[in-house]
């Protein structure tokens, strides 16, 4: 009898207990987070969640769902990869609503260039090193000079096929030392790593606007096959005297585009709108045009002119670069 009546209560426990977690369970589910606890709820007790009527919330999330699978659908019929293994990109607008064209780069990407930055500034060269690199650098723009003579379009665009190798090899160097020496660097790595992308960039608004024709494409093949490995060897060697030189080549971009302002002004260049890409990229307005794009790209190269001269300073001066804080987030 006693045996019975334990049993009795035990059963009952179990069921209604049992019955309470699943209700209180199901409540909660549906009514705060319905698509993640459902979702949960679902993994857990499929046989029961195939028994319930859906909620409206419900019916609206599987139509979504549905929705967007046939999208994917049409989109890879058409050619257009839209997903990996399921992983899809977000849906993302401009700040008018419409559709951000761009794979290349993001909306968190783009940022408005300080066009009040000093643009006659130069560094005196004082050490050796410094002279090396100055002179160096103004034999180089001599040669270009006398190449590309008044084709400012493509001078612009060959300098950037260079200007977009010393971050890179700069950034490159630093990840390996930190690697080697367990050591943060910083922030130097990512403040290299993004003047290399800003360069790329003006590359690539560059190439909208400049059509290179065959012998200025092998020149640009053989300028970067040379350069990039004399520049790596050059930093290995002495990131000092490498960062004064990039500080120099930038200071002769800054002068560069100063030229091809006057020749805009002079109208012996055409100015012609700004490129789509510019245009989100700076966050120009609408009808910018080329003189727009020429502007911001000249601060931009006053700025890694300011950081490259920054950088050797601070070498000069017996630190390493990850003692001084990086700049950060210009870009
Ligand atoms: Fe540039
Ligand atoms: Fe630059």
């Amino acid at each position: 009898m006693k045996h019975f009546l334990v049993k009795s209560v035990v059963a009952r426990v179990l069921v209604s207990g049992g019955s309470q977690n699943f209700t209180r369970h199901f409540v909660t589910a549906s009514a705060a987070a319905p698509e993640l606890k459902l979702r949960h709820l679902y993994g857990y007790l499929p046989r029961m969640s195939s028994t319930l009527a859906p909620s409206p919330a419900e019916k609206d999330q599987q139509q979504k769902q549905e929705k967007t699978a046939s999208e994917e659908k049409r989109e890879n019929e058409n050619g257009v990869v839209s997903s990996y293994w399921g992983i899809s990109r977000p849906k993302i607008k401009r700040e008018d609503g419409t559709e951000w064209p761009w794979n290349c780069f993001m909306p968190w990407d783009t940022y408005r260039a300080d066009v009040s930055i000093d643009i006659t500034k130069h560094h005196e060269p004082a050490t050796f090193g410094d002279k090396l690199a100055f002179r160096t650098v103004k034999f180089l723009n001599v040669l270009s000079h006398l190449y590309f003579k008044e084709r400012y379009g493509c001078h612009a665009m060959m300098l950037e096929t260079i200007a977009a190798v010393p971050g890179m090899v700069g950034g490159m160097v630093l990840h390996l030392k930190s690697l080697r020496r367990f050591q943060h660097s910083g922030g130097w790595i990512k403040a290299l790593l993004e003047e290399a992308e800003n360069e790329r960039m003006h590359l690539m608004t560059m190439t909208e606007l400049v059509k290179p024709n065959w012998h200025e494409r092998l020149l640009i093949i053989t300028a970067q096959g040379v350069f990039f490995n004399a520049f790596f060897l050059f930093y290995l060697v002495s990131p000092k005297v490498a960062h004064r030189f990039v500080g120099y080549l930038e200071e002769e971009a800054v002068n560069s585009y100063t030229e091809h302002l006057m020749a805009i002004e002079n109208g012996k260049v055409e100015n012609v709108p700004a490129p789509a890409i510019a245009i989100d990229y700076w966050r120009l307005p609408k009808d910018a045009t080329v003189k727009d794009v020429i502007v911001v790209i000249r601060a931009d190269e006053a700025h890694h002119r300011d950081v490259n001269h920054f950088a050797s300073d601070i070498q000069y001066q017996g630190k390493e670069l990850r003692e001084a804080p990086a700049p950060l987030g210009y870009h």
